[in-house]
């Protein structure tokens, strides 16, 4: 900056003593001064974004959007849209929509809470479990705050004994099996952590359950005590009567809609041919669940099983008084309404026809502290920054596209509805898309869910944000990186900072899964053997707890806010778009590697397609080896090279979608990354081959034939694919 600045006063020297001749020269002088000003700005925007980025103006924003619930499909919803549409028209972006779709959400009665109930013999209600969380900190005591219930359960009463499952995984179901326990008919109540609700759910009810609940364990959300002192308001911990709301629906999307947007002139299916729950489903605090576990019969639980709360778990079925049952009683709905994206588009100058998407759901649970507007309001904090560098005359190579998704929560109906709808446009022409659903779930480190294709930049930009962690950088480590490879190191890659898979669970799922865009998703995380974000869907994930519990200073959210904006900066404004294309073959090497080891005997059955998949993996490895390494002879002045080879890129990811999509799970295209089919916010390499294989020796000779066709068609077609992936680069037809 002091530089241009120099350069303007002796121009205007000049122009003091100019004759007509002399102020042409000065012209043509102040054109090449324009020039160089471009150019020195256009280097300077990592510095510019470094050095703004204010945590005053995400504070406020965090502020606004915590004042109230905002449950997607509410007027605050629709509100909080238009007011993040407001803010980025006076943010001075290009264009801005909302963009509207008519899906089917799920609420509870306002009126009648859901409740589990401790009934006699005669039906009479003994005991009911808390239908809403009570208020701990000024602000909770708000009308719009719903009553706890999970979406999308099926609405009704069910009476059954109680039995409980743990984590409601296969082999806990399998562990009842064999100690005689059925759950047929039965309230089943799992403990809430590890794996996605839905899976828990979806088990259960195959299993025959007649109903779910879902608690939080001590363990898992408040290990440090139950009293006040050691939870919510005053710690991050759970407070006894913490419930957790959230989805039940395995699926992406509006439930009505299947693979389509659901405008107004979409099919819709029937209700009861929706992919969502057919019994009810009820979140649970710890201290109603308890209350049952404490009157528990039957076998005592597996020490694995035993848990957080001063009793001793059983696996029932019933309490132990034979006189006493137990009833579900839930009165949710689901019902049609219109949520609205919003979308704000920076042109670019150069390849404006070439997107790099950036976006955060808006909808929350309740108050949305951390998830997700902890991350909104770092989006606007993003789009502020970009807005003031479109004033200041500067635009992107490429286009930068902002998005506020609607309806996540209900199972990424926003981001899901958009993709389809615009889906030729964004197979052809997305670049990437950079998701943060919520900034931390802790404060221990930076981590992040990346396409091997994005690692290299996220790494080069988290060397030059600063580390928000005042005493590791005091210890020396003064970048974000420093403390992301102190403390989450890649084993497998010494000297590497750790990436974690891209599974689903949040809106980048359709752009990976099924698009082909190569994603990432960012946040902090906790340390090991802590808790991670114990309060997530509570009443008490408030500002309170996002601000003064986990960020006093916002430096957190700076710097989260800071790798996001210049991720996006270089991926959209660099001539060959940065990916690092090398990694993917890495990834695929060591992929196939995990596949062996795990089922190496029964791989060795598919002879000889193993050895056209190894020599596939190893070729793709060395093309993108080989890619990576040309790279740096492009002839970067050469326009039409330049794009040649960024689309040969850009095509890498979308090479590997199957259009049939995966073995039985149709809405996943994507052969080589999937997230898996057992818990949906994990990630699973090579998942169609994986979920094949698992539990093929199980099955009866008859099935083991039927599956053994299925593996061989499926395998072959991952051949073709790895192949076709490997030809985007070579880019021979011939
Ligand atoms: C949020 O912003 C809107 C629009 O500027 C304003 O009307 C509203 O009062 C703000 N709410 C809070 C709680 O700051
Ligand atoms: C509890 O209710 C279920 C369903 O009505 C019934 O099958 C079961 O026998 C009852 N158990 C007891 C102990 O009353
Ligand atoms: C389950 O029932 C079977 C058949 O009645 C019995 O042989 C077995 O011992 C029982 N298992 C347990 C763990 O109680
Ligand atoms: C656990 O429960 C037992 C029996 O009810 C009681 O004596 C003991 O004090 C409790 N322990 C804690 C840590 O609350
Ligand atoms: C798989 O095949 C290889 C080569 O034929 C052989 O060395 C290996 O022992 C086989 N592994 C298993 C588990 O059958
Ligand atoms: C792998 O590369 C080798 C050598 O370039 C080639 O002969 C072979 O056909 C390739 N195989 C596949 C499966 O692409
Ligand atoms: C690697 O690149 C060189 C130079 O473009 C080319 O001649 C060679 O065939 C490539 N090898 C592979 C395995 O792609």
């Amino acid at each position: 900056m002091a530089a241009m600045r120099r350069r303007q006063k002796d121009d205007s020297k000049g122009a003091m003593i100019a004759s007509g001749i002399v102020f042409l020269l000065l012209v043509a002088a102040l054109v090449t001064v324009a020039v160089v000003l471009w150019e020195e700005k256009a280097l300077d925007v990592p510095s510019f974004i470094l050095q703004k980025t204010n945590g005053d103006a995400i504070y406020a924003s965090l502020k606004n959007l915590t004042s109230e619930p905002h449950t997607a499909g509410t007027e605050a919803d629709q509100r909080q849209a238009e007011w993040v549409a407001q803010q980025w028209r006076e943010q001075g972006l290009d264009s801005v929509k909302l963009v509207p779709y008519e899906v089917l959400l799920s609420y509870p009665d306002t009126d009648t809470e859901n409740t589990v109930n401790v009934v006699d013999e005669g039906g009479n209600v003994l005991w009911a479990s808390q239908g809403r969380q009570p208020p701990l900190w000024p602000g909770e005591e708000h009308p719009g705050v719903l009553p706890t219930f999970n979406a999308y359960s099926a609405s009704g009463v069910v009476q059954g004994e109680v039995v409980y499952a743990f984590l409601g995984r296969d082999e806990d179901f399998e562990y009842l099996e064999e100690h005689n326990v059925s759950v047929s008919g039965c309230i089943v109540l799992i403990r809430y952590g590890d794996l996605f609700r839905g899976n828990q759910v979806r088990a259960a009810e195959k299993k025959g359950a007649g109903g779910v609940l879902l608690f939080l364990d001590p363990a898992v959300v408040s290990p440090e005590g139950q009293d006040e002192a050691h939870v919510y308001p005053n710690t991050v911990f759970a407070p006894p009567q913490a419930a957790q709301l959230g989805t039940t629906m395995l699926g992406n999307g509006d439930p009505l809609t299947p693979f389509y947007p659901s405008l107004e002139s979409a099919f819709r299916i029937p209700e009861d041919e929706a992919d969502i729950p057919k019994i009810p489903v009820q979140p649970l605090s710890y201290s109603d669940a308890a209350f049952i576990l404490s009157r528990m019969g039957g076998e005592e639980a597996p020490e694995e099983w035993q848990r957080g709360l001063n009793l001793t778990y059983r696996l029932g079925p019933g309490l132990l008084d034979p006189t006493l049952n137990t009833s579900l009683s839930v009165h949710t709905h689901n019902q049609r309404v219109t949520v609205y994206n919003v979308v704000a588009t920076l042109r670019g100058a150069v390849e404006p026809d070439r997107y790099v998407l950036l976006g955060n759901h808006r909808d929350a649970w309740i108050f949305g502290g951390v998830d997700p507007s902890s991350a909104t309001a770092s989006l606007l904090e993003v789009t502020r920054l970009y807005g003031l560098l479109l004033q200041g005359g500067w635009r992107p190579r490429r286009s930068l596209v902002f998005c506020s998704w609607a309806a996540e929560e209900y199972g990424l109906v926003g981001s899901t509805e958009w993709t389809e709808q615009f889906s030729t446009h964004l197979k052809s022409r997305a670049v990437a898309y950079l998701n943060v659903d919520m900034v931390f779930e802790g404060t221990y480190s930076f981590i992040s869910m990346a396409s091997p294709l994005l690692q290299e930049t996220i790494v080069r930009v988290t060397q030059m944000v600063p580390n928000p962690d005042q005493e590791e950088a005091a210890a020396g480590r003064g970048y974000l990186y420093d403390t992301w490879l102190q403390r989450q190191p890649d084993t497998l890659h010494p000297g590497r900072p750790r990436f974690l898979g891209i599974g689903s669970g949040s809106d980048f799922a359709s752009f990976q899964h099924v698009l082909g865009v190569p994603c990432m998703d960012m946040f902090y995380t906790a340390a090991p053997d802590t808790p991670s974000l114990p309060l997530y869907h509570t009443l008490y994930e408030t500002f309170h707890l996002a601000r003064n519990l986990y960020d006093p200073e916002m430096e957190y959210n700076v710097a989260l806010t800071r790798t996001w904006a210049l991720v996006a900066y270089f991926l959209s404004n660099e001539a060959v778009v940065p990916f690092s294309v090398h990694l993917y073959g890495e990834f695929l090497t060591e992929a196939l590697l995990d596949l062996e080891a795990a089922y190496e005997d029964l791989l060795n059955q598919t002879q000889p397609l193993l050895n056209h998949l190894r020599e596939a993996v190893s070729n793709f490895s060395a093309v993108t080896t080989n890619w990576t390494a040309n790279l740096v002879s492009l002839q970067l002045d050469d326009p039409m090279a330049v794009r040649a080879a960024n689309d040969a890129q850009m095509m890498l990811d979308r090479a590997f979608l199957d259009p049939r999509g995966l073995p039985g799970r149709p809405h996943f295209n994507h052969v080589v990354m999937a997230p898996s089919s057992s818990n949906t916010y994990a990630s699973q390499s090579f998942a169609g081959l994986q979920d094949l294989l698992a539990d093929l020796p199980y099955l009866p000779p008859d099935e083991q034939a039927i599956r053994w066709r299925q593996i061989n068609k499926h395998l072959a077609a991952v051949i073709h694919l790895i192949r076709a992936a490997a030809n985007t680069l070579t880019g021979e037809l011939w």
